[in-house]
């Protein structure tokens, strides 16, 4: 065990929720085989995270880093192209102190994980000769896409519009242009996002190593259709276990757990949309309706944006007219709350962390994609997984009350409920497999471990 400690991994991760929590799943299994690990993001990520849920400065093998991002920590973050763009340029130099101070310290780094987002970690590790694996916390089937569209494998038609045209460019079930990666197309906003993973991909040979969050049994369709990426290897799911205390949550949780406890089992609708998305308040409102017409008790995280407090976009008179049906937070403890015997379904933007942790539960999804990987997410989730129910936005793009009630009554007692939930269990017991002794993404894991102490 002593001997291991001299493999030294940093982890490092952009500052957003669904980024920090696989990194951090990865890092407890790291320290779990007797690696030493340190975790690194911005002081703006470390002191949310220590604010939110006590996040430690070490826990056994595991040390928690913070490099700046150059903005004092009361900065305004909330425009993310700005902030993108500050620190792309400051990151690489504030990491590469970072590295030189632990190793000054007798602390060296041999080997870096980092995620695609923050592109230029690969070259700071290339500079201090560290080798690099890259952790991909979305499906396979997304990864694929990015790697055929950015090495010209499968071109987009040249004139892309976002209209519903057929394309199919990964063998998958065939994806309308809605149903790509919104970073793909010419209405995303996100430009250095998708700038960011178009550099990724670029260097991709650079890496040795790409760990996918996600397990074979999952993907395997997608892993036979479309063979010829690099040597990815699935470890997922990462997943917080319900009992483990360490966590890098960015809010503090609300107490609802009591509350679930004293409803009838399999009743609840639990409805989030991340840590990221903010729905119009125009959308809050229908979704407000459209929980109120189910007449089903439900758990709503109406998490505000960035800079703001409190609940978000209720309509006047909502939280009057739902007493004794539901329960509204502005963050909750999500894995807890999946895994609670009173949740009947959820109704999910999708993102990756969101459709794993519904598979992990074994719950029945109502699908509400808005970006990103989100929309193919919410495909394979509907026509891959079929655990649950796909909605219908009007031509504005809205989606309307009574639609939201339709997919709350077809997930929990429509006449393909009971398929769904059958679906959702067969997945959970595979995940389970995946990552129990000798299961595939364990297998994986341990395989990557053996290729690190080689560095020894
Ligand atoms: C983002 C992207 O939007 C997503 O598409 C991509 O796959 C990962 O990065 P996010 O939108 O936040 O993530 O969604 P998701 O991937 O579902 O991650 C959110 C995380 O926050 C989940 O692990 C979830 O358990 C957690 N969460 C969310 C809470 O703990 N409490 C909440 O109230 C809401």
């Amino acid at each position: 065990m002593e001997e291991q400690k001299k493999v030294h991994v940093m982890l490092v991760t952009f500052a957003a929720q669904g980024l920090i929590n696989p990194m951090l799943e990865l890092a407890k299994i790291l320290t779990s085989k007797g690696l030493w690990v340190t975790f690194a993001s911005t002081e703006k990520a470390g002191e949310r995270m220590r604010k939110a849920t006590n996040t430690p400065a070490t826990d056994k093998f595991l040390q928690f880093r913070y490099f700046s991002d150059g903005w004092g920590l009361d900065a305004d973050r909330s425009n993310l192209d700005g902030y993108m763009n500050q620190i792309n340029l400051v990151g690489p130099k504030s990491l590469t102190q970072l590295i030189q101070n632990l190793a000054s310290q007798g602390d060296p780094i041999s080997f870096i994980i980092g995620n695609p987002f923050l592109s230029w970690v690969l070259d700071v590790a290339e500079e201090l000769k560290i080798p690099y694996a890259m952790l991909w916390t979305q499906p396979y089937a997304v990864f694929a896409i990015y790697y055929r569209y950015f090495s010209g494998l499968n071109l987009l038609p040249p004139v892309l519009s976002d209209a519903d045209i057929i394309t199919d460019i990964t063998g998958l079930p065939t994806l309308r242009v809605g149903e790509l990666p919104t970073y793909l197309l010419p209405s995303n906003p996100y430009i250095n996002l998708s700038e960011a993973l178009s550099k990724t991909f670029k260097k991709l040979k650079k890496v040795t190593w790409i760990l996918v969050n996600s397990f074979i049994d999952l993907e395997r369709e997608a892993i036979e259709k479309i063979p010829d990426v690099p040597p990815v290897k699935l470890v997922g799911p990462l997943v917080r276990n319900c009992g483990s205390n360490l966590r890098g949550d960015l809010w503090r949780s609300a107490d609802c757990l009591e509350w679930l406890d004293v409803q009838s089992p399999s009743t609840v609708v639990y409805i989030s949309f991340g840590s990221w998305v903010v729905r119009s308040e125009k959308q809050m409102e229908e979704v407000a309706w459209g929980l109120l017409r189910s007449k089903r008790p439900f758990l709503w995280v109406a998490k505000p944006p960035e800079n703001a407090t409190g609940l978000w976009g209720l309509p006047e008179g909502f939280l009057e007219e739902t007493v004794g049906q539901g329960k509204v937070v502005d963050w909750c403890p999500q894995v807890e709350v999946l895994s609670h015997p009173s949740i009947a379904c959820f109704i999910t933007h999708c993102g990756w962390n969101s459709t794993l942790e519904s598979i992990v539960a074994g719950v029945p999804v109502v699908v509400f994609p808005d970006r990103g990987d989100q929309t193919t997410n919410a495909k394979l989730l509907v026509e891959v997984y079929r655990t649950g129910v796909g909605l219908r936005t009007d031509p504005s793009g809205l989606l309307r009350k009574e639609e939201i009630e339709r997919g709350i009554n077809e997930a929990i007692g429509g006449p393909r409920a009971m398929e769904f939930k059958e679906n959702a269990l067969k997945w959970k017991f595979a995940a389970r497999e995946a990552v129990s002794d000798g299961g595939t993404s364990a297998q994986n894991i341990q395989a990557f471990v053996d290729d690190l102490l080689l560095l020894l």
